[in-house]
């Protein structure tokens, strides 16, 4: 790995013409070694845009991170546009970025009912289905074999308000393939890159309340049928979408423990607080998502140490958050660690008190 590290730097270096958008990345290319920032590594969710025209935005990536994720980039939507094309442009250029920086990059994600291209949408029977994902996780793992060591393979298997089982989301997948789609995915992908860690993803499981502990349930009896069935699988990533909504510490122990008792690391992939419900100063506001991501972590070390904390950006600058989840009073969001000037927040004191 080391050595990859530096043939894949003197090549960025040794880098002849490269477009705009290259060479604002590149300039951010500080060629630091890759040096562990944190004890619980620390990383954020990019894009590519931001990347390029803000310089900010990199040094503080370049600080603060250990890993880095792309919001896109990596999702069939980006890399493939036509059936037979694949386009690795975006996700090269993150994973380079990255590597100049001494970051690793994780990859997000093989398989999952959001963001596929209108000719994935049409797919209409079974044969199609399985061929087209088993070649597509051929095709990326196998690209990225040996520097992308950490996937999420499928994200959001399972049903929102799950009430019988198995309680798998209804997607393309799971329509077409049926529920061995999970399997199936992991097993390519073991294939693709025996080296790599294989991530099962998910979101809404630690929140109060019923349909919470359904989902909760239903993600651990899918967690449990894979490794009945032997099906290569590492670790299990919580996204951490984090709300309003209190936290179900005790729950979220529990489920934490489940996995450490079956020997599978623990990640939280996505962290942000999505603040559109919350009071509006942001003074208050800061402290009440810094509380919410307190109960949130808390409940997790509580039960192990994470593998790594992630959030799905670093600055309130560049959010999915004000995309879907705008406030009502016109205010902006700030859901996430640093505000619009790279100024820490409060939940940065958090994410430092569990993971530094
Ligand atoms: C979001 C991105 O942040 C947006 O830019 C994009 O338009 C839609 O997807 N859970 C996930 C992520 O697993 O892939 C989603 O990312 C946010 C919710």
């Amino acid at each position: 790995m080391p050595k990859l590290e530096i043939s894949r730097r003197s090549l960025i270096g040794g880098m002849g013409a490269v477009p705009l958008a290259g060479l604002a990345w590149r300039q951010a290319e500080a060629q630091t070694a890759p040096t562990r920032k944190w004890s619980v590594p620390y990383g954020a969710a990019v894009r590519g845009g931001s990347l390029t025209e803000d310089a900010d935005y990199r040094a503080t990536l370049a600080a603060y991170c250990d890993h880095l994720v792309s919001e896109g980039g990596l999702k069939w939507f980006d890399l493939r546009p036509t059936r037979d094309r694949f386009d690795f442009s975006e996700g090269d250029r993150y994973l380079a970025f990255a590597r100049a920086n001494g970051m690793t990059f994780r990859g997000h994600t093989l398989v999952w009912h959001g963001a596929l291209p209108p000719w994935a949408e049409a797919i209409d029977n079974a044969v199609v289905a399985e061929r087209e994902m088993i070649r597509h996780i051929e095709t990326v793992v196998g690209h990225y074999r040996g520097r992308i060591a950490n996937w999420d393979v499928v994200n959001e298997a399972i049903a929102d308000d799950p009430q019988t089982a198995p309680g798998l989301r209804d997607s393309l997948w799971l329509r077409r393939i049926g529920p061995r789609y999970v399997a199936l995915a992991l097993r390519a992908a073991a294939q693709a890159d025996p080296g790599a860690k294989l991530i099962i993803n998910d979101y809404d499981i630690e929140f109060i309340g019923d349909r919470y502990k359904r989902k909760r349930e239903a993600f651990l009896r899918l967690i449990r049928s894979l490794r009945a069935d032997n099906v290569p699988l590492h670790g299990v990533g919580l996204q951490g979408h984090l709300s309003d909504n209190q936290i179900d510490q005790a729950g979220l122990t529990a489920f934490v423990n489940e996995i450490k008792a079956m020997g599978l690391e623990f990640m939280v992939t996505e962290l942000d607080v999505v603040d559109n419900k919350m009071p509006g100063p942001p003074d208050m506001r800061d402290m009440v998502a810094a509380a919410r991501v307190h109960d949130f972590l808390g409940a997790i070390f509580a039960a192990m140490k994470p593998s790594a904390v992630l959030t799905w950006g670093i600055t309130d600058k560049y959010s999915w958050v004000p995309i879907y989840f705008k406030r009502g009073d016109g205010l902006p969001n700030r859901p996430l660690p640093f505000d619009v000037q790279y100024k820490p927040k409060p939940m940065m004191q958090v994410i430092e008190h569990f993971c530094r």
